[in-house]
């Protein structure tokens, strides 16, 4: 299975009033019953929304650090002496232990996607503090003929599993080269904006809003192609193995 809606995904609670549909989880031995456990090295990738003007309770995990991304709407994250304003194009890395709080602000529901990354006690720990950063900070690259890349996240600001968060912008009517992956790797496409068709070895998919497409692995590759007149926004994340 290479592509699943967040309409498809069972919904739980985190936070206390973070309702929570994950997409994707990491692969386990007995997989019956969870179609979305593909992942090979992060442990887990859902769609989330906080309704308006709530609050999530203090929550820490002393087993795993998160990352948030901000999809739309306002409102405020909170931990220890931190306290900021978050918005669309936001993300938040939150490591093990550290307790914090996140609040819609404004009178439209504040989605997010989260990222969850187990540590074990061999896991050096880069930072204790949140970091809070905005994709739109980082200088735009370019990659595979037509990938304009916005970096969000590395290994550097502290990530434990995931080597790589992006955000990846495809104008109107443009192609990326077709390249493939193993199977030992994870790469999952989100569209957060406009929609175009992701081939992924033999397979076609219609990607829109809300869909995402795990490309590991793809034989002989995988393309993004935005076949239609808008741009198409896509968040990226990756473990290359
Ligand atoms: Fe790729």
């Amino acid at each position: 299975m290479q592509m699943r809606h967040w309409l498809q995904c069972p919904s739980t609670i985190t936070h206390g009033n973070i309702i929570k549909r994950e997409i994707f989880s990491k692969k386990t031995p007995d997989i019956s019953g969870n179609e979305g456990a593909i992942l090979n090295h992060i442990d887990s990738f859902s769609r989330c929304y906080l309704e308006p003007r709530i609050s999530s309770i203090p929550t820490s995990f002393d087993d795993r650090q998160l990352i948030f991304y901000i999809v739309g709407g306002k409102g405020l994250f909170e931990a220890g002496d931190m306290k900021r304003e978050v918005q669309e194009g936001d993300g938040i890395i939150v490591p093990p232990g550290l307790s914090h709080i996140l609040t819609n602000t404004v009178t439209i529901p504040l989605e997010l996607l989260i990222l969850e990354e187990t540590i074990s006690e061999e896991t050096e720990l880069v930072r204790q503090e949140a970091i809070i950063r905005n994709y739109r900070e980082k200088p735009l690259s370019q990659g595979h003929w037509t990938h304009l890349v916005h970096p969000l996240f590395g290994k550097d600001d502290g990530l434990i599993k995931t080597h790589a968060i992006l955000v990846v912008r495809i104008e109107a009517m443009q192609t990326p080269d077709t390249h493939g992956h193993g199977s030992n790797i994870d790469e999952v496409w989100y569209m957060l904006e406009g929609n175009g068709i992701h081939v992924v070895g033999r397979d076609v998919y219609r990607q829109r809003p809300g869909g995402a497409v795990s490309v590991a692995p793809s034989n002989p590759g995988h393309s993004l192609i935005n076949d239609t007149e808008e741009p198409l926004v896509t968040f990226y994340f990756a473990n290359y193995g």
